[in-house]
């Protein structure tokens, strides 16, 4: 099992997809895969979402896991798909031990100094930091840097290529979240080569690797 804090820092993007149609699965992740990003977070909100991560495991390099991930039954699903790792918003006792237990990589979600200590406590060293601006973006994670120098953050909600590089640019940020790589209109176009230039466009947002 890799551990989620290595798969984190192989990208400066993990990109969040919601897709509703299975066939744009593989073309989907063909192009971010293409255009550098090969970690690739997709959410349970789609009823075809199970069905997607099977399908996007097969393309080549690519590293698949499952977002939205909010209890033990998802994190089972999400395992039985053949995600790689799973993302959640927040983090519960259940969802922990199911991940735990499952062996499926996790990265819980956590945007208060409780939180973040909470899941150390259980050795969690690389969190989503959600929703990101929402709850004081880059200076709420400044300001967790100095107590909390251990933890490593994905910083999702809020994301763009307008801060994306800001975010990166932090010493405990290990690579950012978001959803701008995928948008709805490219995708039920069919326009495959827009989103991976949107993919490529990202590797000149930042190499640092908390
Ligand atoms: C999500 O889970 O929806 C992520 O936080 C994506 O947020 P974004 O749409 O602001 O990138």
């Amino acid at each position: 099992m890799l551990a989620i804090k290595e798969i984190c820092q192989q990208v400066p993007v993990i990109p969040v997809l919601v897709v509703k149609d299975v066939a744009h699965a593989v073309p989907l992740a063909e192009a971010l895969v293409s255009g550098g990003l090969h970690v690739l977070e997709v959410t349970l909100r789609t009823p075809a979402a199970l069905e997607v991560i099977r399908a996007m495991s097969t393309v080549q390099g690519a590293i698949v896991g499952a977002g939205t991930v909010l209890n033990a039954q998802d994190v089972q699903a999400a395992k039985q798909a053949g995600a790689t790792f799973a993302v959640s918003p927040g983090a519960t006792e259940s969802l922990l031990a199911a991940a735990e237990t499952e062996q499926l990589a996790l990265l819980p979600g956590a945007s208060t100094a409780s939180e973040v200590m909470y899941l150390l406590e259980r050795q969690y060293t690389a969190l989503k930091f959600f929703p990101a601006e929402s709850v004081g973006g880059i200076g709420m994670l400044k300001s967790l840097y100095g107590p909390l120098p251990a933890v490593s953050f994905c910083p999702t909600g809020g994301i763009s290529p307008r801060n994306a590089a800001d975010y990166l640019a932090l010493p405990n940020v290990m690579c950012v979240g978001g959803s701008w790589l995928a948008p709805e209109d490219l995708v039920q176009a069919g326009l495959w080569d827009s989103i991976a230039a949107l993919a490529e466009a990202t590797q000149t947002l930042g190499t640092r690797k908390a």
